[in-house]
């Protein structure tokens, strides 16, 4: 499947921040079957994330407030080169997180330079305090995408699940995006009422795994819905297996990352999504591109 300008075959990634945050996670993920890895999201500066607990399971998902844990624009070129000399030969999405679209614009270059196959935009991590502040997210994709761009590779835009994500899915597109990722993590947060305190030491986090399932189901759906062919949906949350992933296939995904379930399920999911789509894309009689969307077709 191309997705965004990528040949992701088989259309099954990692989720950015699980597994792949090293080029030798990147080498499990690519050990286990998936068409392309997507790297932890690299920011500007280095950032050493919220206190631990980072990460507590949540009703076969997780909840994590790592806080976009990362060495820095530096850690881009070190992890591309370092994942290509041990043998790694998918294609690498690295994620990129700018507080400014200037800083997006600068992300992107490092990325092209390091040999980057596309990088994905996250805007969307309800662990870092700037997202929050954007009082316009739409502007900001646009003017994002336009600076991500002039770096030359494919553009993916990553955003979460809220009132105004339809807005931004539109500036993706009159931007010039490759793909929308369609979504992160959920607000969240856990109390420990004898403690009488939030669990995570991040105090408030991002929720993720088969409870926000429908919900991402339903982004792609409505992404599809308004916006057709003119743009890639890559769909991600709560796919833990292969009828999920064909789910989001059928609202409108072209590909599916995995997140919480790499560590709760375990890597070999990537394998039965993959080997699980082949055959149901076989028993309905059709390829799997053609099934991309058809919900809202219905097949004859
Ligand atoms: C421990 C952890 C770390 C994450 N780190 C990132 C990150 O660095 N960048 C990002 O865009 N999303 C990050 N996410 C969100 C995932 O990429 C994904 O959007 C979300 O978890 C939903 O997918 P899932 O239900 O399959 O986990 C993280 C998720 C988890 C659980």
């Amino acid at each position: 499947m191309i997705v965004g300008r990528v040949r992701v075959e088989p259309p099954v990634m990692n989720a950015s921040g699980v597994v792949a945050a090293s080029a030798a996670g990147a080498l499990k993920v690519e050990g286990a079957g998936a068409g392309a890895v997507v790297t932890k999201t690299f920011t500007l500066r280095p950032r050493r994330g919220n206190k631990a607990p980072m990460v507590v399971p949540y009703l076969g998902g997780l909840i994590n407030s790592v806080g976009l844990a990362n060495p820095g624009i530096g850690g881009i070129r070190e992890y591309v080169e370092e994942y290509r000399r041990l043998g790694g030969s998918l294609p690498i999405i690295v994620s990129i997180g700018g507080e400014t679209p200037e800083e997006f614009g600068e992300l992107a270059i490092a990325a092209t330079d390091a040999g980057a196959d596309a990088v994905e935009l996250n805007m969307s991590c309800p662990n870092v305090s700037w997202t929050a502040s954007w009082e316009d997210i739409a502007s900001i994709v646009k003017e994002s995408v336009a600076a991500a761009k002039a770096a030359g590779i494919p553009v993916w835009v990553k955003l979460g699940f809220g009132k105004g994500l339809l807005r931004e899915v539109k500036a993706a597109v009159d931007s010039g995006a490759d793909a929308v990722v369609l979504i992160n993590t959920l607000p969240a947060m856990l109390i420990d009422v004898w403690a009488m305190k939030p669990v995570l030491g991040g105090v408030t986090g991002g929720l993720s795994g088969p409870p926000i399932r429908p919900i991402a189901v339903k982004a792609v759906w409505d992404a599809y819905r308004e916006f057709g062919d003119s743009i890639d949906i890559v769909g991600v949350g709560g796919v833990d297996g292969w009828e999920a992933a064909a789910e989001f296939i059928l609202a409108g995904a072209k590909a599916v990352q995995v997140g919480a379930a790499l560590s709760v399920v375990g890597l070999d999911v990537i394998r039965e999504i993959a080997d699980g789509l082949l055959s149901y894309s076989k028993k309905v009689g059709r390829p799997l591109e053609e099934l991309v969307g058809a919900v809202h077709r219905g097949l004859p």
